[in-house]
């Protein structure tokens, strides 16, 4: 029997009910401009409506909660894989202990608000573990739980774990959580509109205008008017010459929602190695599935998304005997040179302008931790995280390889395509529906596709962000970029920048 095709849109995403909005189509006045309705925008929003009765806006260019944050795992943890052994030899011991505060904070900050508000969004304290089934990262482990103790972190090594997985090592971190992101959230847009605050949905910002005030400018021409604006769009829509294309990297992950075959114990999971394993549990429709993410590369750059998702398949298959998603979906994050999110003035000359983005997968805790520090820094509070998260900061170990590293990385890519092997119309002509490829189209590199009417769509495949060439993603049909994470559909349209404009359409 054939197998039932996944549903591709995010489980968070079902059964549940999303206010919608109109998109802004005259010229407003705001406290504060917020662009981006992900976890980070609408925390800020609610901080500064309820705390401090400041007017905001906020405008995504899409449909709320679609972004980063609808297609997160939702883990509320400290435990961000092996990373407080790095901190501490990069960044030293205090600064490392103020990451970890930082991300207890701000899992404190979403109780918090789930208690105050008496939100039922399947929260849930589950403790979190790194396992490892590879000798290579059992000594990383090690110095990791030496890290923990060093910070005063709770957390034991275990030669065995709850869930049935092959290991050789793992570490815990005791009373982490885990919770449905949109059911959370929602409540906080609902309290926004309450307190006042405007939301706008498919409203692209493009640029941002200096005047006596600053104008956020949406690529219909509208302005909003305002003291100061967020930029919490993923990746900035506005750079402010901070270079944050120069300074970040896109990665892709892979998620299935499946039916497991035995009852889960509890816990969230995540293996040391690659290829990456993520595993959590989810309600859903009074039924309890797995969450199983991983297969983690950098955008573009990856094998054919099928195999990717086979993959996932395959190690669903040897845990819970079942290899039948009833969802999959691919999602997107940003991870800065030195590995800390970026949470601050986007620029040291533009100070009313605030950005938050590169939260390495930790979206959920970094996202609401920003929300505060930027609140706190609206409102002229001392914050004690500002200098660890500021944007303006340099770190020349490791920063300054893995910008070397990258910047060849997207130069390579830059290059590449321009001299690609070409395709001919034979190639084309034997194309199913559904399939796309890469050919020349008047000497010019040319994206392909075929959609289910057989009608056959031309792009032109560099990036109208910096000119990277995109490369098709078959697992959700659009054109991705390598270089900063830019997202097309195969039309050309936008799906996610930092580019602002279509693909340029190629008609004849
Ligand atoms: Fe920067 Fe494509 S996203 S060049």
């Amino acid at each position: 029997m054939a197998k039932e095709k996944p549903n591709t849109e995010p489980i968070w995403r079902q059964e549940i009910h999303l206010p919608s909005f109109s998109t802004l189509k005259e010229n407003i006045d705001a406290d504060v401009a917020i662009i981006g309705a992900g976890i980070t925008g609408i925390t800020t929003a609610y901080l500064l409506t309820k705390h401090h009765g400041l007017k905001v806006a906020i405008l995504d260019s899409d449909v709320i909660l679609n972004g980063a944050t609808g297609h997160t795992t939702a883990k509320v943890t400290a435990q961000h894989g092996l990373i407080y052994d790095e901190l501490i030899n990069h960044f030293g011991e205090e600064h490392a202990r103020l990451y970890y505060e930082a991300q207890v904070e701000a899992i404190e900050i979403i109780k918090q608000f789930i208690n105050t508000l008496n939100i039922d969004c399947q929260l849930t304290e589950e403790d979190a573990y790194i396992y490892t089934n590879n000798e290579k990262y059992v000594e990383k482990l090690k110095k990791e739980k030496k890290a923990y103790d060093l910070l005063n972190i709770k957390g034991d090594l275990l030669d065995k774990i709850p869930l049935n997985l092959p290991i050789k090592l793992a570490l815990r971190m005791n009373n982490q959580a885990q919770f449905h992101p949109l059911l959370y959230l929602k409540r906080l847009v609902e309290e926004i509109q309450q307190l006042g605050g405007s939301v706008f949905e498919n409203t692209t910002a493009v640029d941002i205008e200096f005047n006596k005030r600053p104008a956020v400018i949406t690529d219909q021409g509208i302005r909003v008017f305002c003291n100061y604006v967020i930029v919490a769009s993923q990746f900035p829509f506005y750079d402010g010459e901070g270079f944050y294309p120069m300074r970040m990297y896109p990665e892709r992950a892979y998620v299935l929602a499946i039916k497991s075959s035995f009852k889960y114990p509890g816990g969230m999971y995540i293996n040391a190695e690659s290829p990456s394993r993520s595993i959590r549990s989810v309600q859903y429709n009074g039924e309890e599935l797995l969450l199983i993410i991983g297969e983690n590369h950098k955008t573009g750059q990856g094998k054919e998304t099928r195999y990717h998702y086979q993959a996932l398949e395959n190690f669903a298959q040897d845990l819970t005997q079942s290899s039948e998603p009833l969802f999959r979906w691919s999602t997107q994050d940003l991870t800065t040179l030195d590995k800390l999110p970026y949470i601050g003035p986007i620029t040291p000359t533009h100070q009313n302008v605030f950005v938050a983005t590169g939260y390495r997968k930790w979206g959920m805790t970094n996202g609401t931790i920003a929300a505060k520090i930027i609140t706190d820094q609206i409102i002229g509070k001392k914050n004690r995280y500002s200098k660890l998260f500021t944007p303006a900061r340099f770190k020349i170990d490791p920063g300054l390889k893995r910008f070397a590293a990258i910047n060849l990385d997207v130069a390579k890519h830059m290059l590449r395509g321009k001299f690609d092997h070409t395709k001919d119309i034979k190639a084309i002509e034997k194309m199913r529906p559904g399939e796309a490829l890469i050919t020349r189209v008047n000497g010019k590199r040319t994206g392909v596709y075929m959609d289910e009417h057989h009608k056959v769509h031309l792009v032109n495949t560099t990036c109208t962000h910096l000119g990277c060439e995109v490369e098709w993603n078959s697992g959700d049909h659009t054109w991705d970029c390598p270089c900063h994470g830019s997202r097309f559909s195969y039309t050309g349209e936008v799906i996610t920048g930092p580019a602002k404009k279509p693909l340029k359409r190629i008609t004849e």
